[in-house]
């Protein structure tokens, strides 16, 4: 064990992902194991600039694999954008006798973590989200149970539009990234999928679509629709006038956030929550944990911030070909 790394801090922050407490939990045992101290910062970034922040012992972490919330709680912070509030954290971690966090969130979390570092504290950085757009690595904490909760709740709007020979727009999270739309796409065998990388769609396309879909028989129509694109009802009023065939629209949003998470989340968070306390006893910093190529490993974060991602052409190719 490093000798500098006696307390380690642990916080969520950005939007809350199902299976980060696992990853907590993992931070938590692991560092207790190998000799630490472990204090909870609640509230993210905003936490640490109030001192929320307390002891975590093996037993504050019992019951929370299988709940879906952070019980440390997350939060948004525009103080911490700000170099006197980078600084005022980095200060505070010192008055606690913190020597290095682990910050699970997505790219803005780690943008902050990198900051801390900056100023002294070292940081390993999890990643924590639901939209899997984290350009250095295959695998986000929260994305396997959100599409699964999507997946879900499509089969069951695909059973009333099939009963009622609808339309049915399904406009599921993700902001930026179609991770989320494009997996559901797949899984629950939309008939058009809309993703903001590729918003190359015209909706006369969709409309004729439903159409020659409707002539050959299909009594229903899918369209999953990702938040980045967004107008689900209007798209939908626009469908039903132009095909004269009824269509609804319905918006999952934040159930998508919620619940227990699969096993793949609680595994691949506990092991990321392990690999970051080693990460850091092994005196590394600056760095984000990282499901890569099938391996766990970890980057730099600037590097990590750096990298582009795109949807796989492949995932993309099989989502169009099975729709005819
Ligand atoms: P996510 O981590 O899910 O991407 P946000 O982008 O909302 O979520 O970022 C979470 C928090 O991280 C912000 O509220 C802010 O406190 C901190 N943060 C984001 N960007 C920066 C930055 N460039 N510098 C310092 N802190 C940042
Ligand atoms: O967690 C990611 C995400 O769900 C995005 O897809 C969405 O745009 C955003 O968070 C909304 O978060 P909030 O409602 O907490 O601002």
């Amino acid at each position: 064990m490093s000798k500098e790394m006696k307390t380690i801090g642990v916080l969520t922050s950005g939007g809350d992902a199902p299976g980060m407490n696992a990853a907590v939990r993992a931070v938590v045992r692991t560092a207790l194991s190998l000799g630490c101290k472990v204090k909870g910062i609640q509230k993210g970034y905003a936490g640490l600039l109030n001192e929320e922040i307390f002891d975590l012992d093996a037993l504050s972490v019992c019951d929370s694999l299988k709940r879906g919330v952070t019980f440390l709680y997350t939060a948004r912070c525009a103080e911490f954008r700000t170099v006197e509030g980078q600084k005022k954290g980095a200060e505070i971690c010192r008055k606690h006798g913190i020597d290095g966090i682990v910050v699970i969130g997505g790219d803005g979390s780690f943008n902050g973590a990198a900051k801390l570092a900056k100023y002294g504290i070292n940081t390993i950085g999890v990643p924590g989200t639901i939209d899997l757009d984290i350009a250095c690595t295959d695998y986000t904490i929260g994305f396997d149970t959100a599409v699964n909760t999507a997946m879900d709740a499509i089969d069951k709007v695909r059973d009333t539009s099939t009963s009622h020979e609808r339309c049915s727009i399904i406009e599921v999270m993700g902001r930026n990234a179609g991770y989320i739309a494009l997996w559901c796409g797949i899984a629950n065998g939309a008939e058009d999928i809309l993703l903001p990388e590729k918003f190359d769609y015209n909706e006369q396309q969709i409309i004729d679509h439903i159409i020659r879909s409707r002539k050959v028989g299909k009594t229903h129509h899918i369209i999953v629709n990702a938040e980045g694109i967004g107008h689900s009802a209007g798209m939908a009023r626009r469908i039903e006038a132009a095909t004269g065939i009824e269509t609804r629209a319905t918006i999952l949003g934040h159930l998508q956030r919620g619940g227990s998470p699969t096993a793949k989340d609680r595994v691949y968070a506990s092991i990321m929550g392990t690999y970051a306390v080693k990460a850091l006893l092994e005196g590394k910093s600056n760095r984000v944990v990282a499901h890569k190529n099938g391996e766990f490993t970890d980057f730099d974060i600037q590097e990590a911030l750096q990298m582009q991602k795109g949807l796989d052409d492949f995932q993309l190719y099989v989502s169009k070909v099975l729709t005819i």
